[in-house]
């Protein structure tokens, strides 16, 4: 079992429309994947279309409310189950930072070792508590990076953040991803960022980047995944080949 936290301090770069479609895309082939949605607003569920209000999740898990067994799991799709993130996920954040949350939801990605091949996390944005939780109980990191934002300032403090999470979680057990998301292919400025972190980060850039297209903005809405709606579509197409990609640990390189 592969146990994966998305994580970027930035919001809107891709962390829960990756999260989604990769757990889509490697449920597919085959994979049995738990989704762990993170993030107190519940994008995750919503996007999967399993969104409903007071749904009990992994909040009661953090908070001691629950044991183990008794957390709420949503059958999503063939291969692919949710845990949501409950409506009182947004008290952790303001807990007393004890390390027992991030305790339990480890113990609980531990006890998925023979039952799943991969654990997702979809982090919520902003570097709090949460996200030093999903640290715990995992033991690789998906970084989603948009293509199309990046003004050097911003990516310098993207690589202080990631060298500060390397620093602060033995890299030696670590293993560090980054994707580029919103990548336009006919603009300089996609290439220059994705050159950038592949010389920064060698051998950790997963090799395909996801297109920037309307599918993926529209989907959500419709709480579907790119391979669900309009076949055929660009999102369809690289999200299918970056589950692969991870699958085989498939690196990009520089150009
Ligand atoms: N490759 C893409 N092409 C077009 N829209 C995208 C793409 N990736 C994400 N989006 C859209 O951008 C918005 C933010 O994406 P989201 O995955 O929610 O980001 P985050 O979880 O990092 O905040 C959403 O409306 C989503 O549908
Ligand atoms: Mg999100």
């Amino acid at each position: 079992m592969r146990a994966i936290a998305v994580i970027n301090q930035k919001g809107g770069v891709g962390k829960t429309t990756t999260t989604a479609n990769l757990a889509h895309g490697l449920a597919l082939m085959g994979k049995r994947v738990m989704a762990i949605d993170l993030d107190p607003q519940s994008h995750l569920a919503a996007h999967l279309g399993l969104f409903e209000r007071g749904q009990s999740g992994i909040d009661e898990l953090m908070l001691g409310r629950l044991d183990i067994g008794e957390v709420e799991v949503v059958d999503a799709r063939d291969n692919l189950r949710l845990i949501p993130a409950g409506a009182d996920l947004g008290l952790v954040e303001r807990g007393t930072g004890d390390g027992l949350p991030g305790e339990r939801l480890r113990e609980l990605v531990q006890s998925y070792k023979d039952s799943c091949d991969f654990v997702l996390i979809d982090c919520p944005p902003a570097s709090g508590l949460l996200i030093d939780y999903a640290l715990t109980a995992v033991d690789e990191t998906i970084v989603p990076v948009a293509g199309d934002y990046l003004a050097l300032r911003g990516l310098s403090d993207l690589i202080t953040t990631l060298r500060d999470f390397e620093e602060k979680h033995d890299l030696v057990s670590f293993n560090q991803w980054l994707v580029v998301t919103r990548f336009h292919t006919r603009r300089r400025l996609s290439w220059e960022v994705r050159d950038t972190l592949i010389s920064y980060f060698p051998e950790r850039v997963l090799a395909t980047p996801i297109r920037e297209t309307s599918v993926l903005a529209e989907c959500p809405g419709f709480g579907k995944t790119a391979f669900e709606y309009k076949r055929g579509n660009h999102g369809e197409a690289d999200y299918g080949a970056l589950a692969r990609n991870f699958v085989n640990e498939e690196y990009a390189d520089e150009r």
